[in-house]
Formats: structure tokens, C-alpha cells, sequence
């Protein structure tokens, strides 16, 4: 039976009008095209927008003119996006929603200045918001925002050579580089659709909850899932020695000769950990952490269902939050 029947046909019209809308920037068709036909690529390779659904369906749960966040939804998906093409180079990562990813195809420059672009084509989409006086709350938030996934960006890096990390950094890293984006969707989409600061905020918190069990879950498709489904490469964190929660878990749980062997695969390098993808995994599974994720990932989304269940929303809006949680746990790509 599928869950929130006619909040998923919603979604889908809200969904239409954001590539309505990036379509409508004509990013393909600028020149030169080496800067531009990258960028086209990217947006076209579709994804599953879930920063502008969480914008549009904030501002549902406050106005019945949902659409006045469109602007707002069309610079989140932008922004993002700009982030994968740094990412992928930065995680030297060969594919992004099945296909080749920007760097590879283009080369690092072009990843790094279509990228660049890209960011500054976000700013561009919010500064369309057709309420004027709304960008002096919009933009400070926004670049805040911006600033905090560069932040969460760098831990991450520096992660990938630090031996020690604790769960609680993990957090954190995770909290910038990936929550405070779906947060500020949920803030900036409220915002425009007339809430005020408090509620906004409130949103804001739940986007936090609901974007550390995306980012856990993320890490687990990461090595769990099926490269033909999910888009990326599996076993890619592995090899960067990303420390995960998956990881954090596995070295606190292990003993003996089984943590050894798990830490001297950390110490090889990427490339020679390629070849141990399959052993790490197993190690994973040895120390139950798997199950541990995804208890994780169910705990932080019923926080989240519970922070939207408790503000004072209109109806339709809260069941196209509900409907769009439900969609994403569970999720395999
Ligand atoms: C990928 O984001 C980057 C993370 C924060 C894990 P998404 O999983 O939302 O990627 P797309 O846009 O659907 O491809
Ligand atoms: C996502 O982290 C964070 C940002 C893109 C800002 P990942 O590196 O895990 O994202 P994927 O798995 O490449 O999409
Ligand atoms: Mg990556
Ligand atoms: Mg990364
Ligand atoms: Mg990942």
C-alpha cells in the first residue's frame, strides 16, 4: 500500500515546478560552453530534490501559495548541486546519480569553475524571491548556512588522516556539511511562506534531526547498496578512510585480532584499500553495525516526525512533510 497517496501526487506538481523553474534559467544554452554545458549536465542528471520539496512544502505548512518559494527551492537545489561537483572531486569520486561525475568527464578545473558558477547562480535564484523585504532575513541565513557546509566540508578532509575521531565529531561534521542545508530548506521555505522567525527555527531543528539519518543513511547505501540504483560508486568511503559512524562503530566494537587487521587496513593507502573493500564490509557485519545505523536512522527520524507533529502548521503542509520523511527513510538512493 503506498503511504500519503495524494500528498505523493503534490509532491510530483511540486516537484514539476522546480524543473519548470531550473529549466527556465537556461543554464544549457550560455556560453562559453565550457562553463555552462557542465553545469546543464549536472542539474539535467536529475537527483531527488528533496532541498527544494523540503522548501516548498515548509512554505505549504504556512501559506496555501506554496510556489512563492520556488525562487528560494531553485537556489537550495542549485547550491547543492554546486556542492556534489566540488565533492566529487574532493572524494576523487568517479560517479554521481549513475553517470560519469563533472571532474572526470571535464577535468578538475572545469569541476572546480563550473562549480564556482554555480554557487553564484544560487544567490541569484534566492535574490528572485518576489518579496524583496524578505531577503534581509533570507540572506544572511543563507550565506551562514553556505559558509557552515565549507566548515563541515574541511572535518570531513581532515578526517580522512586523523586516527582518532569521536562519534561526537562525527556528528558534527555531519550536522555542517549536510544537515544545515536541509535545516535552512526547511527554515528559508517557512520563512517565505510567511512564518515567523520562531517557527522557521523550528523547522530548522527538525531539518537538523532529519539530516543527520540522511547523512547515516547516505554512509550506509555508501557500502551497502547497489552502485546501479544509488548512482555512486559502493566501498568509495572505505577507501578514503572516511570515518563514518559505520567506522567510529566498528573500531569501538572489534577486539583483538579483528581490530588489528581493521586498523592496519587503515593505514595502506586509497588505492590499496580498493582491494579490501569486501573484507571491511565484513568486519561491518561482524560487529553489528549495520543494525546499529539503522537504529541510528530511525531514532533521528522519529524526532523529526515528532518536531513536525507538534508545531502548529497547517494541515496540508504538515502531511507533505510527513509524506516527504516517509519517502526518505528507507530510501536506497
Ligand atoms: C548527496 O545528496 C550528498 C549528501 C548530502 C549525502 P543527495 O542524496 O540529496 O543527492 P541527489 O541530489 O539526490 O543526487
Ligand atoms: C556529502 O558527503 C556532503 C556534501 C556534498 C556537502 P558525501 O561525500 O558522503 O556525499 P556523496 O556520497 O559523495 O554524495
Ligand atoms: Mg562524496
Ligand atoms: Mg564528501
Ligand atoms: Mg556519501
Amino acid at each position: 500500500m503506498t503511504m500519503y497517496p495524494d500528498q505523493q501526487k503534490k509532491l510530483k506538481l511540486i516537484r514539476e515546478a522546480v524543473e519548470e523553474q531550473l529549466a527556465a534559467r537556461s543554464l544549457g544554452t550560455r556560453s562559453p560552453e565550457g562553463l555552462f554545458a557542465p553545469i546543464d549536465y549536472t542539474l539535467r542528471l536529475g537527483g531527488k530534490r528533496i532541498r527544494p520539496l523540503l522548501a516548498c512544502a515548509a512554505a505549504a505548512a504556512f501559506t496555501e501559495a506554496w510556489q512563492r518559494a520556488l525562487p528560494v527551492a531553485v537556489a537550495l537545489e542549485i547550491f547543492h548541486n554546486f556542492t556534489l561537483l566540488h565533492d566529487d572531486l574532493m572524494d576523487r569520486s568517479p560517479l554521481r546519480r549513475g553517470q560519469e561525475t563533472v571532474y572526470r568527464r571535464w577535468g578538475d578545473n572545469t569541476a572546480i569553475l563550473s562549480g564556482d558558477a554555480m554557487s553564484i547562480e544560487a544567490y541569484a535564484s534566492l535574490a528572485e524571491v518576489a518579496d524583496k523585504s524578505l531577503l534581509s532575513e533570507l540572506l544572511p541565513r543563507f550565506s551562514q548556512m553556505a559558509l557552515e557546509v565549507c566548515v563541515g566540508q574541511q572535518y570531513d578532509m581532515e578526517f580522512e588522516t586523523r586516527s582518532e575521531v569521536r562519534v561526537e565529531e562525527y556528528m558534527e561534521m555531519i550536522r555542517l556539511k549536510t544537515s544545515v542545508l536541509l535545516g535552512s530548506s526547511l527554515e528559508l521555505g517557512a520563512l517565505v511562506g510567511g512564518a515567523t522567525a520562531e517557527q522557521a527555527r523550528a523547522l530548522y531543528d527538525v531539518g537538523i534531526q532529519l539530516g543527520l539519518a540522511f547523512q547515516i543513511q547516505d554512509d550506509l547505501l555508501d557500502v551497502y547498496g547497489d552502485e546501479k540504483t544509488f548512482g555512486k560508486p559502493i566501498g568509495g568511503d572505505i577507501v578514503n578512510a572516511k570515518k563514518t559512524l559505520l567506522l567510529l562503530y566498528t573500531l569501538e566494537q572489534l577486539q583483538g585480532e579483528e581490530l588489528k587487521r581493521l586498523q592496519e587496513i587503515l593505514t595502506y593507502t586509497p588505492e590499496e584499500r580498493r582491494a579490501y573493500i569486501d573484507e571491511v564490509r565484513a568486519l561491518y557485519d561482524k560487529a553489528g553495525t549495520r543494525l546499529y545505523a539503522e537504529a541510528e536512522i530511525e531514532r533521528l527520524t522519529s524526532e523529526a516526525y515528532h518536531g513536525v507533529e507538534q508545531l502548529p502548521f497547517r494541515e496540508e503542509g504538515r502531511e507533505l512533510l510527513l509524506a516527504l520523511f516517509h519517502t526518505l527513510s528507507g530510501r536506497t538512493k
